[in-house]
């Protein structure tokens, strides 16, 4: 059957990349974006944590984590390089009040809006950063945050133990592969 005239389904992307305030690039919503929209999928090449630390290796100067790479943990065994085959998914930055999260189904990452995202704004996730050793603060400020929330930790790092952000908590039950 044809479509009626004029009323082609929009396939547009409600999201744009551009300079960020929080740092380099970001993505910005163009449209607003419903609570539970699968926003874009991290893409990249898919390897075990072991060739990602190969990759990109800890400094001998005592800096445990490499300061900007594209790697996001997809389950306890593998992360995503984005540096191979990675989309716009990788310019996505970090926020203490995050309004979106990586949820992995099967190997596959999907990047999902948490609550409703109004124009103009800012796609973050929590990057949730938790080292091996104590978060002192020497190095939680290798990692600083300026993601401007009104609750902003002030550092990417996560204070052990804290648990995610409710909203983050809540969308994983509702939106995640087990829902
Ligand atoms: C995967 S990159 C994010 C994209 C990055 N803006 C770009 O242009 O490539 C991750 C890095 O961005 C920076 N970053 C992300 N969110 C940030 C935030 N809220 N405050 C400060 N730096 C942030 C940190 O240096 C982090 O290691
Ligand atoms: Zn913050």
């Amino acid at each position: 059957m044809a479509a009626a005239k004029g009323r082609r389904a929009s396939t547009a992307r409600p999201w744009v990349v551009r300079t960020s305030r929080r740092h380099g690039r970001g993505v910005f919503a163009i449209a607003t974006i419903k609570a539970g929209t699968h926003i874009i999928e991290y893409t990249g090449e898919l390897i075990s944590e072991a060739e990602g630390e190969r990759r990109y290796p800890t400094m001998p100067d005592g800096h445990e984590e490499p300061e900007h790479t594209y790697l996001l943990t997809l389950d306890e065994r593998r992360v995503i390089d984005a540096n191979v085959g990675g989309n716009e998914a990788r310019f996505i930055n970090h926020s203490c009040e995050p309004n979106c999260e990586p949820i992995a189904f099967g190997d596959h990452m999907w990047i999902v809006a948490v609550r409703d995202i109004k124009p103009g704004e800012e796609l973050a996730y929590d990057y949730a950063i938790e080292l091996d050793e104590p978060h002192t603060p020497a190095r939680k400020k290798r990692f600083p945050c300026r993601c401007e929330a009104t609750r902003c930790r002030g550092s990417i790092l996560k204070p052990k133990y804290q648990p995610l952000h409710q909203l983050v908590r809540a969308a994983i039950r509702k939106y995640g592969p087990h829902a």
